[in-house]
């Protein structure tokens, strides 16, 4: 999905580094064998992710929806020695893509995939993340920050994708979806506990540092 004007897109994607081949090959098997393939997070968000769990160094790192792999794998370059990504997804029809890439890539052993609903699998992994992303359905982001925010130490950050929903956000549209992402952005801007930046990157991403 394009966000940006493609001039824009093509001038930023020849002045960043060349999209990983593994990663260009599952982002490639998204689009050819899966429905909604935009979900994907794709190589300049990617890069992003890659970028900032490098500059953290997490230990420990939980994605909420993992989709087919590509912001995993992003996020898992950046851990720290023996760090680990706990990533979740409701559709166990994912697992054979995943496992498959998080192979050819060389993370299988830094992620912990789970199939299941976010909500009850979160309380079950044990200690803190200092790096949390939540990429999974609309109407649970705020849930998932309720779920994660005492367990991210000071310092930590929280990435929330798409909280432009493709502008409608801005436009105050009355849809179930666009009503969650707004009420979440209103959430995160008045807590105290966080300093955050609402990025413009592809469809919105709120960046949030721990105080
Ligand atoms: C936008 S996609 C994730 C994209 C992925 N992070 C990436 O960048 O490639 C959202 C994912 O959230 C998953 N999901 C939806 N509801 C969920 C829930 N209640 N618990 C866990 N995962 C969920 C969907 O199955 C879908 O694969």
């Amino acid at each position: 999905m394009d966000f940006f004007p493609s001039i824009l897109t093509g001038y930023i994607e020849t002045h960043s580094t060349a999209e990983d081949p593994v990663l260009a090959a599952l982002n490639r098997e998204t689009h050819l064998k899966h429905n909604l393939p935009q979900m994907v997070s794709g190589h300049q968000q990617g890069l992003l992710l890659e970028l900032l769990s490098h500059m953290l160094q997490p230990q420990q790192i939980l994605e909420i929806g993992t989709f087919t792999g590509y912001s995993a794998i992003c996020l898992a370059k950046g851990l720290a020695k023996g760090g680990k990504l706990h990533t979740i997804d409701i559709n166990n029809e994912l697992e054979d893509i995943t496992a498959k890439y998080y192979g050819l890539a060389g993370v299988s052993d830094r992620i912990v995939q789970y199939f299941g609903a976010a909500v009850d699998i979160i309380p079950a992994i044990s200690g803190n993340f200092e790096l949390v992303f939540i990429d999974a359905d609309k109407q649970n982001y705020a849930r998932y920050y309720d779920l994660i925010i005492d367990r991210v130490p000071v310092g930590g950050f929280i990435l929330a994708d798409n909280v432009l929903w493709s502008g409608r956000v801005a436009e105050a549209k009355h849809d179930k979806d666009t009503e969650a992402l707004h009420a979440f952005n209103e959430k995160v801007q008045a807590d105290p506990r966080v300093t955050n930046l609402l990025l413009s990157v592809r469809d919105g991403i709120m960046l949030m540092r721990k105080n």
